[in-house]
Parts: C-alpha cells; structure tokens; sequence
C-alpha cells in the first residue's frame, strides 16, 4: 500500500489568533488531514524571540492548541503537539544553523520587520528563527507545508538546507514544498490594508479574533478601510482595502472570486461590509463555543498535548538518529 504523504505545520501561541491565520493556513490545515498524515504544531519556542510572560506562554500555547481542536484539528487522525515537547527540534535546529550562513538570514524580510519593531531585543534567535522552522519540518520528512505568503521566505530557506544537507551526507530529508492557498494568502489589515493582518498589532481594530463575538466583528468590519470609488471590483494592486473584504467573504462562503464580485454588483460599501461581517460570524461562532468548551478541560488538553509530543517524539527520534550518525555524532 502507497503510505500517504506528510504534511507539517506550526503556528505561534503569541497573542490572539485571527482570522488572517484562519483563512491562510488553519482552514487548509483541517482539510488535508482526508489525505495526508498530518503533523501540527504549537511553536512556543519560535515564540520567545520576543519577550515572553512565562505563565502567560505556557497558558497560550495550551489555549492555541485549543483553538486548533475547535477549528477541527482531530487528534485522533493528526498529530498536534507542542513543539518544546519534543527535544529534537532544538537538536536538529543547532546542526543546521552550522549549515546555514549569515547572509542567508540577514536577507530575511520578517528578520528585517521583526528587528525594527523590537530595536531592543535584536537577539540571536530572531536571526536564527528560520533554521528552527527548517528543523520543524525536517525533522519529519514533510512532504508538503501549508502556510501562508509570509512563510514562504522561510520555506526556500528550508528546502535550500535540505538540498545542502543531502548533497553534503546523502539522502536524510524530504524536499518540503509550500501549500499557498490561491486566496486568502495574505489577508490584510482592516485598518492599513497594505500591511499583512498581524495577531501583534498594536490596533485591534486592525485584525479579527477567531474568537471574537459577533458584534465585534461586525464593528470592526464596518470600520474596515475602503477607498472612494464607488463599484465593487476585485484589484488586489489598487484597491487593497476592498480585494481583501471580497477575499475573505470568498474564502468564508467557499465562492470563487468570479461569483463574489458578480454578487455584489451595482450594491455599495455598506452592503458589501455588512454580508462579509455574516459570513465571518457565521464560520467563527461554532469554532467559539467549541473553544470556550475545550478550553476550561486543563487536563484533557494536557492529555492531547502529551500524547501528541510522544507520537511525533517517536518520529523526530529516528530522523535525528540518522542525522547524529552522517555528522559524526555518534560511535557506531
Ligand atoms: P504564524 O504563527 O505567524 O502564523 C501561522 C500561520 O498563519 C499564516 N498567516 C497568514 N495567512 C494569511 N494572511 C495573514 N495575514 C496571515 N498571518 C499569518 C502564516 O503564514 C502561518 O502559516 N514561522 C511560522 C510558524 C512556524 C511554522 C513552522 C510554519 C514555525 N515552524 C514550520 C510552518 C512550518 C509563524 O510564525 O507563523
């Protein structure tokens, strides 16, 4: 029998979870679990390259997973963990920052953002957060990572360490390839919609909380920035504030984009606002009461997390024997 192919993902505990993080990479997450064997992860060591509560972290990265379980992460068909869990990333993590070079990382554009808005804590990690994520994925042989356009920097540094590993002591890692939604890739700021929806945005008006309530999201999609044109069209380039309410009542109503333009023809703003806060509320209220459920059970998603860690553990293990032994690590 063809065993199916992996898929690897990872998602940060570090503040709200919004619906950008939905639309780009969560919703695909659920789905590729009919066809592929799923890993997913809650990243809280990707998480403290920005200072970090350690209460508060360790109670989001629970809460996180959480949120996956009510967005329809299912531990029984996937595994879904907590990455310190599992002390292989950080192993793998080391060997391939010695395979990595400097200028690869400077070049990093989320490296770039990240030390402008954190001037004070330019740490080493935020430079070598990349080379974790390859050892992420690495360390399972993914064959596919589905992710948002923002990780997609990330990912070409992934495969070009996978190439350079295998070409240095032969075939250990699979070549990871990306999974882009074709909408949705990068939902925007309601407030700026030339910059990406951020769950650290100073402005919560800016992005939508999977787990706000109705009436907040309605607010914060009335409020959305437009501009002063007056039909409904679908130009991502010029009409940025627009293109991503259309994309996300796309992605909410499951429409091609084709359809959603044609449904709001000669109708205004308003309307259109109006029908994508529907849409949004209509996907996130079962996913909120799923997670207000879950979320109060500590002990029952502990039990998922440790379960979960060992499964992957199992995996992780083997891969980081191989790579121990190519590197000269042990004395067999
Ligand atoms: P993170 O936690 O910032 O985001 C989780 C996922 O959400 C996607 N995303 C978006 N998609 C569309 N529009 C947006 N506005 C938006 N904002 C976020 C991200 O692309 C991501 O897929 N480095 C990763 C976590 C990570 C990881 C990995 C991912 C660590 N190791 C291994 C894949 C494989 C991150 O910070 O994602």
């Amino acid at each position: 029998m063809e065993s199916k192919k992996r898929i690897f993902s990872g998602i940060q505990p570090s503040g709200d979870i919004t619906i950008g993080n939905y639309i780009g990479a969560l919703r695909n997450w659920i789905e590729l679990q009919d066809g592929y064997d799923c890993i997913y992860c809650v990243v809280d060591m990707h998480a403290i390259t920005v200072k970090q509560d350690a209460s508060v972290l360790r109670k989001r990265s629970l809460d996180t997973l959480a949120l996956l379980l009510a967005c329809g992460v299912d531990p029984d068909r996937s595994i879904l963990y907590i990455q310190s869990h599992v002390p292989e990333h950080a192993m793998l993590n080391w060997v391939l920052c010695c395979k990595t070079y400097i200028g690869e990382l400077q070049r990093m554009t989320q490296f770039k953002d990240k030390s402008a808005r954190h001037e004070d804590n330019i740490n080493a990690g935020l430079l070598t957060y990349p080379v974790l994520m390859a050892a992420d994925i690495l360390l399972y042989r993914a064959d596919l990572v589905p992710v948002g356009i923002d990780q997609k920097q990330h990912l070409e540094l992934a495969r070009d360490l996978c190439v350079r590993f295998n070409n240095a002591y032969g075939d250990t890692f699979v070549l990871p390839e990306p999974y882009i939604p074709k909408t949705g890739a990068r939902i925007r700021s309601l407030q700026e919609p030339e910059k990406k929806m951020s769950k650290s945005d100073s402005n919560p008006n800016a992005y939508i909380n999977i787990l706000d309530e109705p009436d907040a999201i309605m607010r914060k999609i009335k409020r959305a920035v437009t501009d002063c044109e007056s039909v409904i069209a679908y130009e991502p380039e010029t009409r940025a504030g627009v293109a991503n309410l259309l994309e996300i009542y796309s992605v909410m109503k499951n429409l091609p984009m084709e359809a959603c333009v044609k449904r709001f023809e000669n109708l205004g703003y308003g309307e259109l606002k109006q029908a994508v806060a529907e849409a949004v509320i209509e996907v996130l209220s079962p996913i909120r009461q799923r997670y207000n459920e879950l979320v109060a059970d500590r002990k029952a998603l502990l039990r998922i997390a440790e379960d979960g860690a060992e499964k992957a553990r199992a995996i992780a293990r083997k891969t980081m024997g191989k790579v121990y032994h190519k590197v000269g690590f042990d004395s067999k």
